[in-house]
């Protein structure tokens, strides 16, 4: 396999980074994380992608002057690295239809619910008030829905806390393993995007 470039663009902790760092920052990988942007000067992502040797790059989105600006910016950095995958871990940023349109097919993103259950924010204590017996994670093709887009994978556990923090470490022990998973299965061409379905190449 030739070597499968991946972008990551993260605005926090880059938990989910690091998961995939831990997965393919291997001699031996076919899968190169070779740039990794911030809009958060204070991520520790960056930090995450330094100690690994990653170009991280922190671009402030309050320094441009509408979305799209800044997105372009995003994508003349992307496009130094030229990337097979973006994957969205945590990027606190809607994305203006011209980046999504540019790399559709080629754009992940990873929400903490049961999509189509609970888009947005706050989904652990969407859970916890509705009495919810089940919760997970859902990795999906990113297109112009918010949290939408054709699933790639889910996870999911039963919910036996009420306490919304735990109940947030329990899930993303589920997104460190079904992100790289997924990526793995889109590098390998296992899983591909098509006419804005997800195909799965077994
Ligand atoms: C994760 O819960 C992910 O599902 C959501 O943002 C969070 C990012 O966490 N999109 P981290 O920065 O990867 O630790």
């Amino acid at each position: 396999m030739n070597t499968f470039k991946v972008a990551v663009l993260i605005s926090g902790n880059g938990s989910n980074l690091q998961a995939l760092i831990d997965s393919f920052k291997k001699e031996d990988s076919d899968i190169d994380i070779n740039c990794v942007i911030s809009n958060k000067k204070d991520a520790f992502g960056l930090e995450r992608a330094a100690r690994a040797s990653i170009d991280n790059h922190f671009v402030d989105h309050t320094k441009f002057k509408n979305r799209e600006t800044f997105d372009q910016e995003l994508i003349q950095i992307l496009d130094g690295y030229d990337p097979d995958l973006i994957v969205l871990a945590g990027f606190m940023r809607i994305l203006s239809e011209v980046f999504i349109e540019k790399y559709l097919g080629k754009l992940i993103n990873i929400h903490p619910s049961l999509l189509p259950k609970y888009p947005g924010l706050d989904t652990h204590q969407k859970v916890i008030e509705n009495n919810d017996r089940l919760h997970g994670v859902t990795v999906h093709y990113v297109d112009k829905s918010l949290d939408g887009g054709p699933v790639c994978g889910q996870s999911m556990l039963e919910v036996e806390t009420t306490d919304a923090e735990e109940l947030q470490n329990q899930i993303h022990k589920l997104e460190h393993k079904l992100y790289p998973h997924i990526v793995s299965l889109i590098a390998e061409g296992k899983m591909t995007f098509d006419k804005g379905k997800v195909i799965k190449n077994t």
